[in-house]
C-alpha cells in the first residue's frame, strides 16, 4: 500500500507501512503523544519494533511528506468467532507531528487505517481515547466514530 493523498490540504502526504529506519521518527511522534513514552532501553525497543514489522496482523502506518515521517497510527487485526468469525480492528498510538496538526494529515491516516480494516474483512474499527483528549474525541466523531461503549482499563 502507498498512496499520495491530501490533494486539497497545504500537505502533500504519502501513507505506507513503517520500516526499520523509521524507528527514530516514531520514537519522536510518540514523545509527543505522552512525554511517558521516552524510549529509555534502546535494546528493548529495537527488539520491540522488530517483533511489531514481522507481526502479520499488526500494521503500523507512517504518514510521510517527503522523505519526513509526520504522523503515524496502529492498526491491529484481531481474528474472532463472534460475529461469523468476522475480525475487528484495534486502533492505537495515533499521532500527528505537533507542527503538522491541523492540515488533514491526521484524516488521511485515519481513513487509510480505516480502509486497512475494511479490507481486512474487518466488521468493526474500535479505538480508545483517554477522557481528556477532547480535541481527539471531536476528530473523531467528525470522521464518523460514536462514542458507543465505556472503556475500562487496568494498569499494572
Ligand atoms: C488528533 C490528531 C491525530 C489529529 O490529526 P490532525 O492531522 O491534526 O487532524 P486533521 O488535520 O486531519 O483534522 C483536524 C481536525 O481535528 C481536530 N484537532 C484535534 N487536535 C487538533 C490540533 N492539535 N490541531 C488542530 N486540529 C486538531 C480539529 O477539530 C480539526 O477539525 P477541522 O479540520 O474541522 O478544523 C492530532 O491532532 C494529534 O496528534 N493530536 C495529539 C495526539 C492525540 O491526541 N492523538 C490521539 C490519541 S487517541
Amino acid at each position: 500500500m502507498h498512496r499520495a493523498v491530501g490533494a486539497e490540504r497545504p500537505a502533500v502526504i504519502a501513507i505506507r507501512p513503517a520500516t526499520p529506519g523509521d524507528l527514530d521518527a516514531l520514537l519522536r511522534l510518540y514523545v509527543q503523544l505522552s512525554a511517558g513514552n521516552a524510549a529509555t532501553d534502546p535494546a528493548r525497543t529495537a527488539n520491540a519494533f522488530a517483533a511489531m514489522l514481522r507481526t502479520p496482523n499488526l500494521h503500523l502506518l507512517v504518514a510521510t511528506v517527503g522523505e519526513l515521517v509526520v504522523g503515524t497510527v496502529t492498526v491491529v487485526i484481531v481474528p474472532n468467532l463472534t460475529h461469523n468469525a468476522t475480525p475487528w480492528a484495534q486502533l492505537e498510538n495515533m499521532v500527528v507531528d505537533e507542527t503538522r496538526r491541523g492540515k488533514g494529515v491526521g484524516q488521511q491516516l485515519l481513513r487509510a487505517a480505516v480502509d486497512l480494516a475494511w479490507e481486512a474483512g474487518c466488521y468493526k474499527v474500535q479505538l480508545q481515547s483517554a477522557n481528556e483528549r477532547e480535541d481527539a474525541h471531536r476528530f473523531y466523531a467528525a470522521f464518523g466514530f460514536a462514542p458507543s461503549s465505556v472503556g475500562f482499563r487496568l494498569y499494572r
